[in-house]
């Protein structure tokens, strides 16, 4: 306990997949859970199911974030999870595709944590979970953008933990593999079955990975218990990373 009372937690990209299954988790383990994300109707249908509130605002842009969630801090726990994948080959992407992807894969993260770590380092408390990929660690044929993006979240939540250590603020990431998410689904759908097989292969355990799988990791490492862990990235890839 941090002697605080309840926690609350703002859960980025909470409206679906991997951040609803988070903001889900959290409530349950009796957490105050507010859920922003660009898609208004799912986060209000998420809050509503779970008992959180919610926001709609595009975490690409610095400004709605700053005029929004900056103002609602403090927050003990932030989670980022907004993201957006592409499968193409780099030679056939354009500049407006990379501005994209790394906009919400990496900006909203940095936007997110510049709008809530002021508020955390002076309380002296904070845990930042960041969901990156394995794709962050090892690269992704048909996504190098995005790969670059989570890489450079992965380095990014290294810096906050070394920035904000002594001012008892936690940051880690977990880098997930395969996960039976809507935008799993929509990639499978664009690539066939071959993309699926070619992505359980890849896993040692030779399944998909579950939403609920991952956001059991991310309330792990939000946790009291994780109180002596930061820095790390931790991967929820059924074995995918081994050996990185
Ligand atoms: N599903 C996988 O296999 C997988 C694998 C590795 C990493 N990840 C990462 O996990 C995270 C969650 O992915 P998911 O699979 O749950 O996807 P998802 O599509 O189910 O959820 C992503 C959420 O981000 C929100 N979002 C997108 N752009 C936004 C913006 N500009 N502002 C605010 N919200 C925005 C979406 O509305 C959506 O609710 C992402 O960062 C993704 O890159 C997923």
């Amino acid at each position: 306990m941090t002697g605080r009372g309840k926690r609350r937690a703002l859960v980025a990209g909470g409206a679906s997949g991997i951040g609803a299954a988070a903001a889900s988790r959290l409530a349950t383990d009796g957490v105050d859970v507010t859920i922003v994300d660009i898609d208004r109707e799912r986060a209000q249908r998420v809050a509503e199911q779970i008992g959180a509130t919610f926001a709609a605002v595009d975490l690409t842009n610095y400004d709605a974030v700053s005029q929004t969630i900056a103002t609602w801090a403090p927050f003990d726990i932030l989670i980022n999870s907004a993201g957006i994948d592409q499968h193409a080959f780099f030679t056939r992407t354009s500049p407006r595709d990379w501005e994209r992807l790394i906009g919400i894969n990496l900006i909203a993260v940095l936007n997110a944590t510049h709008a809530l770590l002021p508020s955390m380092q002076e309380r002296g408390y904070g845990r930042i979970v960041n969901v990156a990929s394995e794709a962050g660690r090892l690269g992704s044929r048909g996504g190098a953008v995005y790969a670059a993006a989570k890489g450079g979240v992965i380095a990014f939540t290294r810096s906050i933990a070394r920035e904000s250590g002594a001012r008892g603020v936690t940051a880690n990431v977990v880098a997930p593999g395969p996960i039976d998410t809507p935008m799993l689904r929509r990639a499978v759908s664009d690539g066939g079955g071959k993309l699926m097989a070619a992505m359980t292969s890849a896993t040692l355990l030779g399944r998909l990975g579950s939403s609920d799988e991952v956001a059991a990791t991310i309330a792990f490492l939000a946790s009291e218990e994780a109180g002596y862990i930061t820095g790390e990235a931790l991967g929820v890839s059924g074995g995918m990373g081994c050996g990185a």
